[in-house]
């Protein structure tokens, strides 16, 4: 079991079989009733949560919500205000989240929210969600474009069972194993190294524990998210606009990002390893091309990331392994980043 602790209080706990544990809440004075949010795809390890909690002498109410970013709306924050009243639910008490990124996200909302802050406590079922999602704070839903309407609330707690994410389907794990490897590759050079000699066999506990502690570590040093946090954007800014033009889903959209990344960086700062990225990032069956989609789109797309300023767009790029910096970006460079990935 390993616990990484949050700058201002509060921690993730990782390891295997953690939701069988007593207390994996943490230890609290005066918490009588926990209101469980779950969605279609956890509500098995929704109930088993609420079910535990109740053995541990809380009294326990089950929400499940739609799912994926169906959850992520104003007007199913409303329903589950709603809902917490009617129970009563009080600042004593506590909200968990027991779900993937989207379901932690309108979670985080909701108890940042309601009676202007409540205890929040997620347990991170998909991949994505207990390397990327679940920590750091941010909160949200989408109106008119996605998360425009959110806070930053850290949760009191994150929970991650092993087993758990070992259990996953393998679309699932590879979307998370892209967050996980653009962790490495801005943090943590033995978590790449980790990458390229397993492959998706590497251990999740050893991928989960050093992915964590990278954000952890980011978070801490720029919760506002003006510096070095941005970092965690690595792959994003081109990764987005693919994303966005519809071909890949997200991981997948990153994975190309940051091979498109990869040759930016070679030409800007000399970065030794955009074949060795690129190599890692295919062994991990995740694509380092894309096909199918409009170039204008995707050019269009980038020219309107919120990094971008007057002077171009702004990158997160390599040096090397472990060593970022955010560099602008003529169009020239961004053209040849795009022909690298097929566009
Ligand atoms: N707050 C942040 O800092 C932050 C960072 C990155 C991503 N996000 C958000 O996270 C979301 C994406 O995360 P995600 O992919 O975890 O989303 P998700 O919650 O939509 O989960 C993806 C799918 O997996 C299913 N699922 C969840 N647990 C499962 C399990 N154990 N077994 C089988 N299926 C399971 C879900 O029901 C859903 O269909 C997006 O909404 C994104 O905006 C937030
Ligand atoms: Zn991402």
């Amino acid at each position: 079991v390993a616990e990484l602790t949050f700058a201002g209080g509060g921690s993730v706990l990782i390891g295997r079989g953690t939701l069988g544990t007593p207390g994996f809440l943490g230890e609290r004075e005066g918490r009588a009733r926990a209101a469980v949010l779950t969605q279609p795809g956890a509500a098995d390890i929704g109930r088993r949560v609420a079910r535990r909690l109740g053995d541990e002498g809380l009294e326990v109410s089950l929400k499940t919500l739609p799912d994926g970013e169906a959850a992520k709306t104003l007007s199913v924050v409303e329903e589950v205000y709603r809902w917490l009243i009617d129970l009563g639910l009080t600042r004593d008490d506590c909200i968990v989240g027991v779900g993937g990124g989207s379901l932690t996200d309108v979670t985080g909302f909701v108890a940042a929210t309601y009676l202007r802050g409540i205890e929040s406590i997620y347990v991170a079922t998909t991949l994505l969600g207990a390397v990327d999602a679940s920590i750091g704070g941010k909160t949200a839903v989408n109106l008119s474009a996605k998360n425009l309407i959110g806070a930053f609330y850290m949760p009191a707690r994150v929970v991650v069972d092993i087993d758990v994410l070992e259990a996953l389907p393998e679309s699932l794990r590879r979307e998370g194993a892209a967050e996980a490897l653009k962790a490495g590759l801005i943090g943590d050079p033995d978590l790449v190294e980790l990458f390229e000699t397993r492959g998706m066999e590497a251990d999740l506990f050893e991928v989960v524990t050093r992915a964590a502690a990278v954000k952890v570590d980011l978070v801490g040093r720029d919760f506002g998210d003006r510096g070095v946090r941005a970092f965690l954007n690595y792959g994003h800014t081109i990764g987005h606009a693919v994303e966005t033009a519809g071909a890949l889903s997200h991981g997948e959209a990153v994975a190309v990002g940051m091979v498109a990344a990869g040759r930016v960086a070679k030409t800007l700062l000399g970065f030794q390893d955009e074949d060795r990225q690129r190599s890692i990032i295919e062994s991990l069956g995740l694509p380092a091309t894309v096909s199918g989609v409009d170039a204008s789109t995707v050019r269009k797309l980038i020219g309107q990331d919120k990094k971008r300023d007057a002077a171009g767009t702004r990158m997160v790029l390599l040096a090397r392994v472990g060593d970022p910096r955010i560099e602008r970006v003529d169009s020239a460079t961004v053209e040849a980043a795009l022909q690298a990935v097929g566009i």
